[in-house]
Order: structure tokens, then sequence, then C-alpha cells
């Protein structure tokens, strides 16, 4: 199969479609980063399919496990220290002492992990800094002619990236909001979640500004659209498309990389957003809105 041959090969998760090869495989771990365009010094997500591959690769503390037990499989990453006989490609780690890893929900991505045998390794499936890939569509549209197949699986179902959090003995950061928000996270572990970086350095670069960018200038907090503008709406409101009539964030959250892909393709030449409230995954869409518009 493609993965064994080092290709990188792309393929759903709940969360967004990921482009993933083999984590153990420097040749193939740098097929990623050349399809996407994507600078070297940006780690990778691990993708394992039980927690006895997961112990294998990274040191789980208490904490660690404790999240592991409530939210895997599921859509938290978390970073935890690698292990020295991962065998991991010290690519994923792009230099870092730590690894990013999930173990997703997706039957497809889970099928692919046993079938394969190996760790993979899975950013979102699309070009370096353009919007995420909730639909086999939008993969093809990024990365056509770059990779060589795509599992089909249809929409994903939490539409968002996963959270990334990296647990600590009196705390959890937050490094990516998503859709295991931080009240989750508090409720499951007990402590108290920090959100942000406690230092300069950038921790999860996807935190860049200016990610998730769509080709169009976006506005947000829109409450009607300019001549010249796509709205995007939430709730009832007149607009071009609308997130969640019902105004339900988790359908909102599931829609709204689609939502972008067709507005950047529309004749309209700007973007603009209504407001979402920031509450519960509204936190992760309001993430994501923010660097679109960057
Ligand atoms: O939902 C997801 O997480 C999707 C699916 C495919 O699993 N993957 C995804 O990967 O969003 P990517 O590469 O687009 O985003 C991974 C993020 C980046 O912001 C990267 O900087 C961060 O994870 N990251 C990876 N390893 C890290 C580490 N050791 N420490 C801190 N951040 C890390
Ligand atoms: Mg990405």
């Amino acid at each position: 199969m493609l993965i064994r041959a080092g290709e990188p090969v792309a393929v759903p998760t709940e969360t967004v479609y990921g482009l993933a090869a083999d984590a153990t495989d420097s040749q193939a771990v740098a097929g990623i980063y050349s399809a996407k365009g994507r600078p070297s010094f940006n780690p990778l997500i691990v993708h394992v399919a039980d927690m006895e591959m997961a112990r294998r690769l990274a040191d789980f503390s208490p904490q660690a496990e404790q999240l592991a037990a409530r939210f895997w499989p599921g859509a938290l990453t978390m970073v935890l220290p690698v292990r020295a006989d991962s065998g991991l490609s010290p690519l994923v780690m792009a230099g870092l002492p730590t690894v990013a890893l999930r173990l997703p929900a997706h039957p497809a991505m889970r099928a692919l992990i046993r079938e394969s045998g190996r760790p993979l390794a899975a950013p979102s499936a699309n070009r370096s800094g353009s919007i995420s890939p909730s639909r086999a569509e939008h993969v093809l549209a990024s990365l056509n002619g770059k990779i060589r197949m795509i599992l089909d699986e249809g929409p994903t179902s939490e539409g968002l990236e996963s959270t990334i959090a990296a647990p600590e003995a009196d705390r959890i950061r937050l490094l990516r909001p998503g859709p295991v928000t931080a009240a989750m996270l508090e409720e499951a572990s007990g402590l108290p979640v920090i959100t942000g970086k406690d230092n300069a350095k950038i921790e999860a670069p996807g935190q860049l500004e200016s990610h998730y960018a769509p080709s169009k200038p976006v506005r947000l907090n829109a409450l009607r659209a300019e001549k010249d503008e796509y709205l995007i709406g939430f709730g009832l409101m007149p607009c071009h498309l609308n997130l969640s009539v019902d105004a339900d964030l988790r359908e909102a959250a599931a829609n709204l990389f689609a939502a972008l892909h067709v507005a950047d393709a529309s004749t309209q030449e700007r973007i603009a957003v209504a407001p979402i409230p920031d509450e519960g995954i509204g936190t992760a869409i309001n993430d994501r809105l923010r660097r679109a518009a960057a």
C-alpha cells in the first residue's frame, strides 16, 4: 500500500482531512512537508490507533492518562515528552523535545493506522496557510497533482481541527482551541486551563497569525453585506450562506470551512462573517475566523 511505500495519503478524521504518512520514515514525512509547501519548523501531529502505540511514543503523566481516558478516541491532541526510543522521524517534532499525539475516532484513519502498522504523521490536507479541508473536494482543490490518493468519506463531523493541549502537573496549557473546549478539559482534569503561551516561543505554529486564510479579505462581526461582500451568516438573518439557521454552534463549526471555501470561490470580492458567540466551540470558531481575517 502507498503508506508502506512512503507515500502520503489524504484521509478523513472526525475533525478535518489529514495528509498522512509513516511517522517513522523521514522520506515519507519529508513528502508531507513538500506536498503542503509547509515550513519544516512547524511540527506535525502523530496519529495512533490505541494506547499501546501511544505509550511507545511518548511519556504519559497521570494528567495525560486522565485526559486520554476521557477524550480519546476523539478531537484532542496532547503535546507530551517524546520517548528517546520512539522510532519517530526527527522531522515530525521539528527539533522539539515533545510530540503532539492524537488517537482519532474516525474509522478510515484508524483502519489506515492499523493496516500500515505505523503511527501516522498527518497535518491538515491543504497547502500550508490556506483553509483546512472538511471535505474531499477541498483536498483535491488544494493539493491536486501533489498527492496520489484521497480516501473520500464525505464531510467530517466536527469540521474544525483538534484541540491542542499540553498537560502539566498543576495546569493544562491550551495551545489551540478546538472541539474539546477549555471547560471540558477543566472539568475532566480538575486543573486550571490556561490559554496562550507562557513565553514568546511559538509552540503551535498553527497559532501563527494569518493561518487558515482565504485568498480574499475577510471582515468579522458583520451584520449585513456591503455591495461586494459574500456574507456568511449565523442564526436567522439575510445572508448568502448560513452556518446554522438555528444558531447551533456545533453545526456552525462543522460548516465553517466549507462556507469559507464557497465564499472564496464566489464572484464577490470580499468575505464578511456574522458575529459568532464566544462560548463553547464558538471560541474555536472565532479563533479560526480571526486568523482567516488576519
Ligand atoms: O484535527 C487535527 O488536528 C488535524 C487532523 C488531520 O488530525 N491535524 C492538524 O494538523 O490540524 P496541523 O499540522 O495542520 O496542525 C498541527 C498543529 C500545528 O499548529 C503544530 O505547530 C502543532 O500542531 N504541533 C505539532 N507538534 C507540536 C509540538 N510538539 N508542540 C507544540 N505544537 C505542536
Ligand atoms: Mg493545518
